[in-house]
């Protein structure tokens, strides 16, 4: 809902951005339906039930147990939930704000080839993101030989939807998940198989679209500061989530940015 909140007033034409939410097959959709059309009146929305008992025999444990949701994986499989004629999306995690006009990020360039787009990290130590299991390995080393990966996040991205049905990277994702089944290769939850389908071959974004770690480690969920350079989105990826933080009167600094958009703080003013 915050996120929502936040993309609406920094938007040059609202009234031009569709909606997508991806819902367990379990929650009440009616409840949800009902609950953002009368938080967002004009808000234009879709609903897609998303099978979570399908995906879930594929999740292997990770380091945070939340990473191990189903719907965390429910970016694996956006080009078969949502309507075929749709060509182009931009898929945000739950937990960020925009402050900028989302049909900027809508707009980038995917040039002739690239299926997704996203803010890369190339200083970050790619190596931390796989086991030792997976580099000792001489066919899966292998990997990344030739593709020059860097870290990306995968809270923010840009996809091409039919260049991903064409590709069937759905499947693609699934065999990493299947080989993490067997062996452990990775330690995080959904984003590791994204690396390795994608890592490499994906078109940038300016680093301003995703200000992320503002959640702090998986471990500890300590602060964190912004990224040198311009914010056009901030993402409280990691483990400690701003509402949480505000509620128990523990908020980071950062957390003030969140706050404006919490709807059960500011719904008596907005309404007023
Ligand atoms: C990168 O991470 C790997 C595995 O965690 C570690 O062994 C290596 O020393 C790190 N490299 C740098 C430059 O920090």
């Amino acid at each position: 809902m915050a996120a929502i909140l936040s993309i609406l007033p920094h938007s040059s034409c609202p009234q031009n951005i569709l909606f997508h939410f991806i819902a367990s097959d379990t929650a009440n959709h009616h409840h949800f339906r009902y609950t953002i059309s009368r938080a967002f009146t004009a808000l234009v929305f879709q609903i897609y039930p998303y099978d979570s008992k399908a995906v879930s025999g594929l999740i292997s444990s990770s380091i945070r147990s939340a990473l191990d949701c189903p719907l965390n994986y429910a970016r694996n499989y956006l080009p078969n939930l949502l309507p075929h004629c749709l060509r182009r999306v931009v898929y945000l995690d739950s937990d960020l704000v925009l402050v900028d006009d989302m049909a900027k990020l809508t707009a980038t360039p995917l040039g002739d080839s690239s299926v997704l787009a996203a803010p890369e990290y190339c200083n970050a130590n790619f190596t931390s993101y796989f086991t030792p299991t997976f580099w000792s390995n001489p066919t899966l080393s292998l990997t990344f030989s030739g593709r020059n990966a860097c870290y990306f996040n995968t809270g923010v991205m840009v996809i091409d939807l039919q260049r991903w049905r064409a590709g069937d990277y759905t499947t693609k994702i699934v065999e990493w998940m299947e080989l993490q089944k067997r062996m452990r290769i990775y330690e995080l939850g959904s984003l590791p198989p994204f690396l390795l389908v994608f890592a490499g071959n994906i078109a940038p974004v300016d680093h301003r679209w995703n200000q992320h770690g503002l959640g702090g480690d998986n471990y500890r969920g300590l602060c964190r500061d912004l990224h040198p350079g311009p914010t056009s989105l901030l993402h409280w990826s990691g483990k400690g989530k701003p509402w949480a933080r505000i509620d128990a009167n523990r908020p980071c600094p950062l957390d003030a940015f969140w706050a404006p958009y919490d709807l059960l703080q500011t719904s008596s003013s907005l309404e007023s």
